[in-house]
């Protein structure tokens, strides 16, 4: 049985927190934020539903390192949101700013964890953490895919009108309008996609999920979170079983896909080792011209992280 620190216990974070718990396969969570009170009144809460449903993983929240100690597994969603007249730029240098302490501080009490970043920008954030962490990038990688998949596969659910459970995609990039969802490699039980759609709806579908976070701010007023934290407590789970199931993570790259020292979406087997192989897809031409072009999008990013010095 594992124990996990989720750092940052706000939207995103409280619900990774609250996931892990319900689904019962982690000893102990650790809901850490510097708004103390407020991660220890979430993780309370979370530990008052365990009663209800049926549940043993303890949940307890903190501002305090020291109670991360030993982590197997930590998930940082600790960031700031874009705020008016705030350019892209201060999002990052403040939310890297954010990454890199909370990454220090983790490591001063737990040896070699798994690191699984949320914050965004995501690409760049999890090259700020690996930079960080100094630890292997099998072991360091950031969620997004999941949730992008999950949206796209969501959105064909309802114009096919058959269960989501059904559908299965692979989607690569960066996670921003120039990520690549793949119709080749989406399946409808088993039947390739494009027998049972139109390219016209098709294509409309891809478009909404490039711009499927955005759409949950105007809806909102704030990015989401019930399907961002299921989707990162879905890789915890993943690592904590060593099922080495196969998932769209943001992961660095050293030659696949002719990409280097860069981390973007690509499809990865997660197991108790954090990432055991990144799958490398046959792409056609078409492909991988959108996947060049999401990671020069990517990597401007991650040099405008770097040209700072955070
Ligand atoms: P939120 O504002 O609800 O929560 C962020 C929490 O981080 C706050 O409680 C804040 O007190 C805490 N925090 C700030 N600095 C900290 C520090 N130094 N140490 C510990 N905690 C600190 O934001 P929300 O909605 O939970 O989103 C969190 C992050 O996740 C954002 O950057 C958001 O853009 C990103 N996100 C990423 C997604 C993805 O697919 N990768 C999907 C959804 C959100
Ligand atoms: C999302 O995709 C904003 O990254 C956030 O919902």
């Amino acid at each position: 049985m594992s124990k996990i620190t989720v750092v940052g216990a706000g939207n995103v974070g409280a619900t990774v927190a609250n996931v892990l718990s319900m689904g019962d396969v982690v000893k102990e969570v650790v809901l850490l934020d510097i708004k103390g009170d407020l991660a220890r009144g979430k993780a309370l809460d979370t530990w008052q539903q365990a009663p209800i449903n049926h549940y043993s993983s303890y949940c307890i929240g903190t501002d305090d390192y020291a109670l991360t100690a030993d982590s197997d597994i930590v998930v940082i969603t600790a960031g700031i949101p874009r705020k008016p007249g705030m350019s892209r730029d201060d999002l990052i240098s403040t939310n890297a700013g954010i990454v890199n302490t909370v990454t220090a501080n983790i490591l001063k009490y737990s040896d070699n964890p798994i690191i699984i970043v949320v914050s965004n920008p995501l690409d760049v954030m999890t090259y700020a953490a690996y930079e960080a962490a100094g630890i292997d990038s099998s072991r360091v990688f950031g969620m997004a895919g999941i949730l992008d998949t999950a949206r796209y596969r969501a959105f064909l659910a309802t114009a096919l009108n058959v269960s989501p459970k059904d559908i299965q995609a692979v989607l690569m990039g960066g996670h921003g309008d120039t990520m690549v969802p793949l119709p080749r490699y989406t399946t409808v039980a088993g039947i390739p996609v494009t027998e049972l759609i139109d390219l016209k709806t098709l294509d409309a579908i891809i478009d909404r999920t490039k711009k499927g976070g955005g759409e949950l701010v105007k809806l909102m007023g704030t990015s989401a979170w019930y399907a961002p934290g299921a989707a990162a407590a879905q890789m915890v789970e993943t690592i904590v079983r060593d099922e080495n199931r196969i998932f769209p993570c943001c992961a660095r790259l050293t030659g696949q896909y002719g990409l280097d020292d860069i981390f973007i979406g690509v499809p990865v087997k997660l197991g108790k080792a954090g990432i055991v192989e990144i799958l490398e897809l046959d792409l056609n031409e078409g492909e991988k011209e959108l996947l060049n072009t999401s990671a020069s999008h990517v990597r401007e990013v991650i040099d405008v992280y770097k040209n700072m010095k955070v």
